[in-house]
C-alpha cells in the first residue's frame, strides 16, 4: 500500500515540478496566505487517484475548503498538495507534497515528497521511516546547547509577542534556529536527524499528518506545546529526538 501511495505522490510531483519552473497565477487566501493553480491541480489529481485506492476514506485537502471540525475520526486522508506555498511562489526549493492517512486519529501511512530536491519520505506505523528507501532515525543530540532547532511562523500575527519571546529564549539556549517554511519537511528533517527538534503553532492537520507518522517511526516523539499528547485536533506541536523534549518543555514553561 505504501508503495502505491508513494507512486501516486511521485506522479503528483511532476505537476509541482512543472509549476515550480513556470510562471504562476497567484491568488490570496488571506493577506499573506497564497494559493496557485498548481496547488489546486495537484490536490485534484491526488484526490482522484487516492479515492480509487481508498474508496472508504474521507479525503481532507487544504484547498477543498473543508471545515477542520467536520472531518470524521475514522479513515481520513489528509492532503497538502504544496506545503511551503510561499517557497513555491518565490522559487525556494523547500516544498513538499504531503499525504497522511489516519485511522481513528492515529497515523497509519505518511508520505512526503520534495520533487525539486528529489527526496521521498515514507513511513507506515510499526515499519520504520525511510528517505529514498534508506531507513532514517532521529538524532542523538542530548543537550539543547548542542542542538539545531527548526520552527515556523503562522500567517496570523496576533500571537507574535509570545512567539518572539520563545524565539529569543530558544536562540540563547541552542546552537541555532532554522525557518525553512514547510512544516511537513521540517518534520522529515527532524525524523532524519538533521534538525534535533522542531516546534510550531497554528498548524492544520494536512501540514502535520504525514510528517507525524514519519517522525514517530524514526524514533522521535511528538507532543503539544504544553507537553500533552498530540492528536489531529492539536494545532501546535513539538517534535524531537526524545532526548531534548523535557529540557525544551522546561524552557517554554519559564516563559509563561
Ligand atoms: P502552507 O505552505 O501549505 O501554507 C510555514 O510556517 C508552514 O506552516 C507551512 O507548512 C505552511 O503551510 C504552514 N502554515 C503556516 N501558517 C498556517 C496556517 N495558518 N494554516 C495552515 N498552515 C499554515
Ligand atoms: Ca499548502
Amino acid at each position: 500500500m505504501l508503495k502505491q501511495i508513494s507512486d501516486i505522490v511521485i506522479e503528483a510531483g511532476e505537476i509541482v515540478k512543472k509549476g515550480f519552473y513556470s510562471e504562476k497565477d497567484i491568488k490570496h487566501k488571506g493577506e499573506v496566505d497564497l494559493v496557485t493553480e498548481y496547488d489546486v491541480k495537484t490536490e485534484d489529481f491526488l484526490k482522484d487517484r487516492l479515492h480509487k485506492l481508498f474508496p472508504d476514506c474521507t479525503i481532507v485537502g487544504e484547498e477543498s475548503n473543508y471545515n477542520a471540525s467536520d472531518y470524521p475520526t475514522e479513515h481520513v486522508i489528509f492532503i497538502d498538495p504544496i506545503d511551503g506555498t510561499t517557497n513555491f511562489v518565490h522559487g525556494v526549493p523547500f516544498v513538499g507534497i504531503s499525504v497522511g492517512i489516519m485511522t481513528e486519529k492515529e497515523g497509519r501511512y505518511g508520505v512526503v515528497y520534495n520533487p525539486i530536491l528529489n527526496e521521498l519520505y515514507t513511513a507506515e506505523t510499526g515499519m520504520g521511516a525511510f528517505c529514498n528507501g534508506q531507513q532514517i532515525k532521529v538524532s542523538t543530540t542530548a543537550t539543547l546547547i548542542n542542538s539545531l532547532i527548526a520552527t515556523g511562523f503562522p500567517y496570523e500575527k496576533d500571537n507574535l509577542p509570545y512567539l518572539m519571546k520563545i524565539l529569543e529564549d530558544v536562540l540563547k539556549a541552542t546552537r541555532g534556529i532554522r525557518r525553512a517554511g514547510a512544516a511537513s519537511l521540517d518534520l522529515c528533517y527532524t525524523a532524519r536527524g538533521i534538525y534535533d527538534l522542531y516546534y510550531e503553532t497554528r498548524l492544520k492537520p494536512w501540514d502535520m499528518a504525514a510528517g507525524l507518522v514519519i517522525v514517530r517511526e524514526a524514533g522521535g516523539i511528538v507532543t503539544k506545546l504544553d507537553g500533552r499528547y498530540h492528536d489531529m485536533d492539536s494545532d501546535d506541536l513539538i517534535a524531537s529526538n526524545g532526548l531534548l523534549h523535557v529540557e525544551f518543555l522546561n524552557l517554554l514553561n519559564e516563559i509563561k
